[in-house]
């Protein structure tokens, strides 16, 4: 299975990839998450791309295509992928169909978390990541047990630069103006179904797996 998952920034894309990535043992591709370990390490990537992200502006094209296009050569991608934040514009969409038709492969869904930008402020102003292993928290919506720690490795949470009120809107609107158009495109080639985001965590995650089980259900029932 080839997913694509589209959405406003905060919308739950990547709190819903890491359930979808470990029940269809498929791995995510998270580009912000990719980007952000290069600004840690310092990289040539990481120290170009961090002047775009702390404003809340996209990375050019040509950083990230690149990063991808060699992930998705990976060994790991043979059975399928998830790209989380990947493409972001009607340019990166472009490519991707290209360097899949290369490939033999396809993209089989396109899940469209709708959620308000009302709602947005609130989750990206609250949510708390972990500087250790990425686990994603938020301060009223999903607490750690104790506050500031990590449930999962004891890590420090930490708020994301890009996460102050400020660029959260300059977000939303690169978001507007660049990636919304997406949804249309990807409506008119009928690979669109729309997830209704708001709701607990379990009853958004429920809507995607009956989508997705039962397209695997067919599948193993057509081979
Ligand atoms: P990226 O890391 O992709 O950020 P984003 O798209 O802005 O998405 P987020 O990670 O902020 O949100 P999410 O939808 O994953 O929400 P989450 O699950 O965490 O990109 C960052 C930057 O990198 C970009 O601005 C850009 O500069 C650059 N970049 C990345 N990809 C690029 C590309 N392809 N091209 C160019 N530049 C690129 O949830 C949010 C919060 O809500 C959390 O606190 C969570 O606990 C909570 N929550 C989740 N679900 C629910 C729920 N159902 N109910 C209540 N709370 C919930």
């Amino acid at each position: 299975m080839n997913i694509i998952l589209l959405g406003r920034p905060g919308a739950g894309k990547g709190t819903q990839c890491k359930a979808i990535a470990e029940r269809y043992h498929i791995p995510q591709i998270s580009t912000g998450d990719i980007l952000r370990a290069s600004v840690r390490e310092k990289t040539y990537l990481g120290l170009k791309a961090q002047e775009y992200m702390d404003k809340g502006a996209l990375v050019p094209d040509e950083l990230v295509v690149e990063i991808v296009v060699e992930r998705l050569n990976k060994a790991d991608c043979r059975n399928g992928f998830i790209f989380d934040g990947f493409p972001r514009n009607m340019g990166q969409a472009e490519v991707l169909h290209k360097t899949l038709k290369k490939m033999g492969k396809k993209i089989d869904h396109v899940l469209y978390f709708d959620v308000e930008p009302k709602e947005i402020v609130k989750r990206l102003s609250g949510r708390r990541v972990c500087r250790k292993c990425g686990e994603t928290y938020h301060i009223i919506y999903n607490m750690p047990t104790n506050i500031g720690i990590c449930d999962k490795c004891g890590g420090d949470l930490y708020q994301r630069e890009d996460d102050k009120e400020e660029t959260i809107v300059a977000r939303l609107d690169v978001y507007e103006e660049y990636t919304a158009p997406l949804i249309d495109c990807y409506r008119g080639k009928g690979l669109l179904r729309t997830i209704n985001g708001v709701g607990g965590v379990d009853q958004v995650k429920k809507q995607i797996m009956d989508i997705l089980d039962k397209d695997e259900i067919g599948s193993k029932v057509s081979t």
